[in-house]
């Protein structure tokens, strides 16, 4: 398959709207793929000329072709509980989020809602997600079934909780520990499939489970974890106040060793200067989810701040739905800019666009897979058209620069700026069946 288009691919992060050379960007561009991975990519002449005669050519001109958005914080049982009206995060998992994710105790249900989930993520033009699934076993299995099905490269696990929940969502520290085993050996590494070892939040889980998750990671070094960290000051009192000997909330993962360059802790909005500190020195990755911070009125994360800071903080984005309000990337991102000039910072567009690529699959140490359209990688890919609304039409006819039309894509886009999604080389989104032609 031979891809015509205008490529845009970040080979680090940009220091400044003028840093041209942190990105490639080829105005006719030409991307071949092979297996499912990159061949070649380059000026639509040369990789032509490097491609078979008999090749199928697809000319997505004058629409961007990047690399497939990446989302590192998601709760797969959640897409039911998205607008649900709670004053702050501890009343909105009370109310909504814990029934609705009892729900997953059944299979169809489970297997209902995969479909739908990817289907979503598809026609944002995001091809991979970390995902919390919920605590039944089954809800993973059907996670991870669905992502083998369509071939996409997902992280996920099976969520670890044995308190301060409805009983229908409690584990105990042993089952915890066996089922998410039982899930790394039938999942990890099956397709593109990565599992993550996932104690939900200190809240719902004792010390004991915390060991339970710590003996998982000693076991299986190589493998993510995720966690949520600091998102709500409310959530912070309670937490210290069940983990007295810890110094703070950092503390409570850093002592069942926990942090590393594989983990991952959502939102962690409240550091002080002592856990960030601790962030840094062990890797660990802070992610931002702006969409949910503001809707669950949780907090202005810093992340211009933490991400210049002598020791930088790791940063990943994300849309943490259902708290989120947006299952795209562009909203994510256009939040996250609103945030920082709350904050009196600047986030200019071309880090969101790096951002949501290859800055998100360096912070899942994936970059050699996913996040940029270097040759080698996996054929993940977004086609996207800045003017494919009439006001964003309009708009496009007084931009002449490329950081003013992907500041236009992440300001007005959504899912209607998304043309096609590539997953392994193959068409994802065109290819979506009705849900009215399925059930
Ligand atoms: N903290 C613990 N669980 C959750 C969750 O499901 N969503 C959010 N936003 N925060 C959490
Ligand atoms: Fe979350």
């Amino acid at each position: 398959l031979l891809l015509r288009g205008r490529l845009l691919s970040f080979h680090r992060a940009p220091e400044s709207l003028a840093d041209t050379a942190s990105y490639l960007y080829e105005e006719d561009g030409g991307l071949l793929i092979e297996d499912g991975r990159i061949a070649k990519a380059g000026p639509y002449a040369a990789v032509k000329a490097a491609a078979a005669a008999e090749v199928t050519e697809v000319d997505h001109r004058p629409h961007l072709i990047l690399p497939g958005l990446i989302d590192t914080h998601v709760h797969f049982p959640q897409m039911q509980v998205i607008a649900s009206y709670a004053a702050n995060l501890l009343e909105w998992l009370n109310t909504y989020t814990f029934p609705e994710e009892c729900r997953f105790v059944e299979t169809a249900h489970a297997e209902r809602i995969a479909t739908h989930f990817y289907d979503e993520f598809l026609r944002q033009g995001t091809t991979t997600a970390v995902a919390y699934c919920s605590v039944h076993k089954s809800s993973a299995d059907a996670f991870f079934a669905e992502a083998m099905r369509r071939n996409m490269l997902m992280v996920g696990g099976k969520v670890m909780m044995d308190r301060h929940a409805p009983q229908g969502l409690l584990d105990t520290p042993q089952l915890g520990y066996d089922e998410t085993r039982a899930v790394i050996e039938q999942w990890h590494g099956k397709g593109r499939n990565h599992v993550a070892i996932t104690p939900r939040f200190a809240i719902t889980s004792t010390p004991e489970q915390m060991r339970a998750a710590q003996a998982l990671a000693e076991e299986y070094p190589d493998l993510h974890i995720q966690t949520h960290l600091s998102e709500n000051q409310e959530e912070i009192r309670f937490t210290c106040e069940l983990y007295p000997d810890a110094t703070d909330y950092t503390d409570i993962y850093a002592r069942h060793g926990l942090l590393g360059k594989k983990t991952l802790l959502g939102h962690a909005i409240h550091l002080s200067e002592r856990e960030a500190d601790v962030l840094a020195e062990t890797g660990s990755v802070a992610v931002h989810c702006p969409t949910s911070n503001l809707f669950l009125g949780s907090g202005l994360f810093p992340l211009k701040a933490l991400a210049r800071r002598e020791k930088p903080v790791r940063i990943g984005v994300a849309t943490d739905i259902g708290g989120g309000s947006s299952y795209s990337m562009f909203k994510t991102l256009d939040e996250a800019y609103k945030i920082q000039q709350l904050l009196g910072e600047r986030l200019d567009p071309l880090e969101s666009f790096y951002r949501m690529t290859r800055g998100n699959a360096e912070a899942l140490s994936l970059v050699d897979r996913i996040g940029t359209l270097e040759e080698g990688t996996d054929a993940d890919l977004v086609v996207l058209n800045a003017a494919a609304t009439p006001a964003m039409r309009l708009r496009m006819e007084t931009v002449s620069t490329l950081p003013e039309e992907l500041f236009l894509l992440q300001t007005l886009g959504d899912d209607r700026a998304v043309v096609e999604t590539y997953v392994a080389g193959q068409a994802g989104k065109s290819t979506l069946v009705a849900p009215s032609q399925r059930e």
